[in-house]
């Protein structure tokens, strides 16, 4: 192939990257099966993977999870099309009904937070002439979705006698996971209670589930029949590896006068002659406006300072420090370079956030490059 027909062929050109080592993300599910102790494990990859990629990230997992956990039917049906076998629960309440019938046509479990819900999945069932299962999603204190306690027994009643439904599992989801278990036990006591009513009403629930990652690993009589982490499984939890590094490449590089401007605004004033590396990753790419001026980036294995606002598609980095920085060299936003390193939640501490919402907020614009 000729050069020129090589460049015609390529589809990424821009040396912006997120890399995905599938290999710590297996090392981090084991360890939480291991913590599993027996009860099964479902993996959460809502929203792309929480930005790792959710079809690349559920097929590493394959052999790991009992379970993949979706948000809505959308997501569930592309884990489908990219070949995935396992069960799959769609985790959000759904509307409009409809989408039982998608959900029944791709194999998807649906999550029944209602009566009208249960309703609804009966009359899907008779369209499809089959029996759909289904887990009931139970409301004990995070004020989302899932039916009231009170309410548990009335909706397996009505499950129990349509021939065409079978409650499967029953969950509920702690708001609290992080803080003390005062409040995590309180919302497993309402939860024991519905689970009660339900057995009472329809026979034994097979799988019942409440942990997310944090009440996996913190609390041994949360993990039920089944845990149901995200966080942990990317490594953004405290004991795991991270799983996700935000990377990039130096492409141009110039020195600058002191009092020299940097950026929109002129935030940045060079104090003395410095020297200013230009990367093309911006607000577009999911690196935050909020660490304009503030955030870091690590090149040669050394922090940088982002110089003045982060832009669109470019940040800038100050570089003077560094004389040995060429044009090429990689630059780590998130992740580790050399002995350094910048973990997500050094990023989600700098702009008041969670590590969830900066690893979901890579954009669909930045391939990632999976590794194992
Ligand atoms: C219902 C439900 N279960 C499990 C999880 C996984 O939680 P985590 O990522 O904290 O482990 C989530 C994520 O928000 C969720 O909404």
């Amino acid at each position: 192939m000729t050069l020129a027909a090589a460049a015609v062929t390529r589809r990424f050109f821009r040396p912006t990257w997120a890399e995905i080592d599938l290999e710590a993300l297996r090392r981090n599910l084991s360890k939480l099966r291991d913590k599993a102790a027996g009860a099964q494990v479902m993996f959460v990859v809502k929203a792309n993977a929480y930005g790792h990629g959710a079809a690349e990230c559920a097929r590493a997992a394959e052999r790991l999870a009992d379970w993949l956990g979706v948000s809505c039917v959308e997501e569930g049906i592309a884990l489908r099309e990219a070949g995935l076998k396992q069960p799959i629960l769609v985790l959000g309440s759904l509307y409009p009904f409809e989408s039982f019938l998608a959900a029944a046509e791709f194999g998807l479990t649906p999550t029944v937070a209602s009566l009208s819900a249960a309703q609804a999945l009966g009359e899907a069932a008779k369209t499809v002439g089959r029996r759909l299962s289904c887990h009931l999603k139970v409301e004990t204190g995070m004020g989302r979705i899932g039916m009231s306690p009170a309410a548990a027994g009335a909706v397996a009643r009505f499950v129990a006698g349509d021939r065409g439904l079978r409650i499967e599992g029953a969950y509920t989801h702690l708001a609290r996971a992080e803080d003390g278990p005062e409040a995590s036990r309180a919302q497993m006591s309402l939860f024991g209670q519905a689970v009660e009513q339900i057995a009472r009403e329809a026979g034994p629930v097979e799988l019942r589930h409440a942990a997310n990652s944090a009440a996996a690993v913190r609390f041994p009589w949360a993990r039920l029949d089944l845990i149901r982490p995200g966080l942990a499984v990317y490594g953004l939890y405290p004991g795991f590896e991270p799983v996700l590094s935000l990377k990039s490449r130096v492409v141009f590089l110039k020195y600058l006068p002191k009092g020299a401007t940097v950026s929109y605004g002129g935030a940045f004033r060079c104090k003395k002659a410095s020297r200013v590396a230009t990367i093309p990753i911006g607000y577009a790419d999911g690196l935050s406006r909020g660490l304009s001026g503030k955030g870091w980036a690590l090149v040669r294995g050394r922090r940088c300072r982002i110089a003045g606002r982060v832009t669109m598609d470019m940040t800038m980095l100050d570089v003077t420090d560094l004389p040995e920085v060429r044009v090429g060299d990689e630059v780590v936003f998130i992740g580790r370079q050399g002995g350094a390193e910048i973990p997500a939640a050094e990023l989600a501490r700098e702009l008041k956030t969670i590590p969830y919402e900066i690893a979901c907020g890579v954009s669909a614009r930045v391939p990632r490059v999976c590794r194992g």
